[in-house]
């Protein structure tokens, strides 16, 4: 039996086709390719030196996923597939709405028709909204603030629906904090086309001297050093929990949400810190004003995956930011032999 990862070639999907590969999976992964590249599972073959089988497909496509069922036996799907950028969600809401709920329905009638009926859903931290208060945990009150929340929530709510009149049906959603990092490798990571909305991302560039400054998105909120307080979680770790959440997914019928997230709160300036420490590399930064929908403090209460799923996050923040580097550096260099052996 293998296990179908959809948007296998993104960021937190890469790393999770290469642990659950690691940890004695089958796998068979489908990507589109919107916001991926056919390099991330090639460097998923080599990191494991593992085959398995890959279709450029995109979920609206029924035929082709038809196809996909047909010709593998799978018995659970990671579901990741999904636009994810939150200004672009709120420029082009349908777009949005039209992916990834039409796609995900199209993925499950599918599932239905194979009698495949588990499901670790890639959700977010998003749900929560502006929350009342930190830690968070998987029963605080749902709500979203754009496009690209919204779709996660409806799911979360159609996935649960599932369940309600099919005993058989088990989803887990897994609600992500901010997965930053990269594989030790450095052949897999984090590197979005144009400039980065998030951080981590942001910071790399700055660092790499892609971009001049980083801009700290408002220092008035009430936190230990005025900037936004987030849960950053290493990729890696968040992609072992998907396997621990296969393995539970394997066991459990019913629908169940679980926070993947570290349970410690830094803010940006403490990430800058913390990547220069790491790094060695200076991050300039300039103080501009908030981020419209930016919350102040945003963490998890992770105590429900370490009971539930028997997992907890291991690396620090400077893993992460010496992890993210390390995929960022590797890149260049292999962008700069390549452009060599054109000349
Ligand atoms: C964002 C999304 C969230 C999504 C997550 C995916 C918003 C409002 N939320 O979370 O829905 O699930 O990405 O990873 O976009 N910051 C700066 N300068 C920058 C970029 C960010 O100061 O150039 C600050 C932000 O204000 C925030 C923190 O860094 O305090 C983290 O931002 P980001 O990486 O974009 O993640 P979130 O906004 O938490």
């Amino acid at each position: 039996m293998s296990v179908l990862i959809t948007g296998g070639a993104g960021f937190i999907g890469s790393h999770t086709c290469v642990e659950l590969l690691q940890a004695g999976e089958e796998i068979v992964v489908v990507d589109n390719f919107v916001n991926s590249k056919p390099a991330a599972v090639e460097a998923v073959k080599t990191i494991t030196g593992k085959d398995f089988p890959f279709y450029e497909v995109d979920l609206l496509d029924e035929e082709g996923l038809e196809r996909v069922f047909s010709e593998n036996q799978i018995d659970c799907v990671i579901h990741f597939a999904g636009l994810k950028a939150v200004g672009e969600s709120v420029q082009q809401p349908l777009r949005y709405y039209h992916n990834n709920l039409t796609g995900s329905l199209i993925l499950c009638r599918v599932m239905e028709r194979h009698g495949c009926k588990r499901m670790v859903f890639s959700s977010s931290a998003t749900v929560y909204g502006n929350p009342h208060t930190v830690p968070i945990t998987e029963d605080f009150p749902l709500s979203t603030t754009n496009p690209y929340g919204s779709t996660k929530l409806m799911l979360e709510r159609i996935f649960g629906d599932l369940c309600v009149p099919d005993p058989e049906w088990s989803v887990t959603l897994l609600r992500y904090f901010n997965p930053i990092g990269a594989h030790e490798s450095g052949l897999i990571g984090e590197d979005p086309n144009g400039i980065p909305n998030n951080l981590m991302p942001y910071i790399c560039q700055v660092a790499a001297g892609k971009l001049d400054h980083l801009n700290v998105f408002g220092n008035d909120y009430p936190t230990h050093d005025g900037t936004g307080v987030r849960d950053y979680i290493h990729v890696v770790d968040l992609a072992k929990g998907h396997c621990n959440a296969v393995r539970y997914a394997r066991q459990h019928t019913g629908c169940d949400a679980i926070n993947l997230g570290t349970g410690k709160g830094y803010s940006v300036l403490d990430i800058v810190h913390a990547f220069e420490t790491a790094t060695g590399v200076k991050v300039p930064y300039e103080i501009a004003p908030r981020r419209a929908g930016d919350i102040p403090t945003c963490y998890a209460d992770p105590s429900k995956a370490k009971r539930v799923l028997g997992w907890e996050a291991k690396y620090g923040l400077e893993d992460m930011c010496r992890s993210a580097w390390n995929y960022i550096q590797k890149k260049q260099e292999r962008e700069g032999k390549e452009r060599r052996s054109e000349d």
